[in-house]
């Protein structure tokens, strides 16, 4: 039997890419899909928190199996941060390039320039609850480079390349983006799951 997944998010742009890699393994509903308007609360303090959080929500309202992520840019002089604030690291405005100069002002001077993007998909099925990482590592640059893509992908230059993800360009980000690595086990664990 196809296995239907809701995915708890209202963004398109992850809709598709999650469709894309998901193929014929599974079938990805979105909110609309199952009348889902709700504003659902991302109030933890941990990645894993917030994807639990949304994806619990869908699974107690509306009783789908479903999944949901929560994605973070950690820095490691920076202690990490922005990590599960980096949506609101400048303010409440969500300003991609008020967060990019923030991030930038606050390396001034940093040598140690190592970041990772930490992507965490929460999944129920059934009773059960998984959780899954995917990880991209690279470096941020002193000054922003690039037209595509969004947040923080103009200073982020993954390791092994020479470019911004926002010079990248989407085939090549999705290929090896960390949601993409999330997405990719995801995939996994349902296929494994149907072969049962
Ligand atoms: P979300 O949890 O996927 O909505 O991501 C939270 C925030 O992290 C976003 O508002 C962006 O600022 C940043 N972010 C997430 N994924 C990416 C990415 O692929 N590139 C650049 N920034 C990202």
């Amino acid at each position: 039997m196809e296995q239907n997944l809701v995915f708890a998010t209202n963004n398109e742009h992850k809709l598709s890419e999650v469709r894309e890699i998901a193929g014929d393994s599974f079938r990805v509903l979105s909110l609309k899909d199952i009348g889902c308007f709700d504003d659902i609360p991302e109030t933890a303090d941990t990645l894993e928190g917030n994807a639990l959080l949304k994806a619990r929500h869908v699974k107690q309202k509306y009783g789908c199996d479903c999944f949901a992520d929560d994605t973070g840019l950690e820095i490691s002089a920076l202690h990490n941060a922005p990590g599960v604030y980096s949506a609101r690291y400048a303010g409440e405005a969500k300003d991609a390039k008020a967060n990019m100069r923030k991030v930038l002002y606050e390396l001034q001077n940093q040598t140690d320039r190592s970041a990772r993007f930490r992507t965490v998909i929460a999944l129920i099925i059934g009773e059960k609850e998984y959780l899954l990482e995917g990880i991209i590592e690279g470096t941020i640059i002193e000054e922003a480079r690039g037209g595509g893509g969004f947040g923080y992908d103009p200073i982020f230059v993954p390791r092994g390349y020479t470019n911004t993800f926002a010079e990248l360009g989407a085939d090549v980000k999705n290929t090896i983006s960390h949601r993409a690595e999330a997405i990719k086990k995801l995939k996994q664990l349902i296929d494994a799951k149907q072969e049962i």
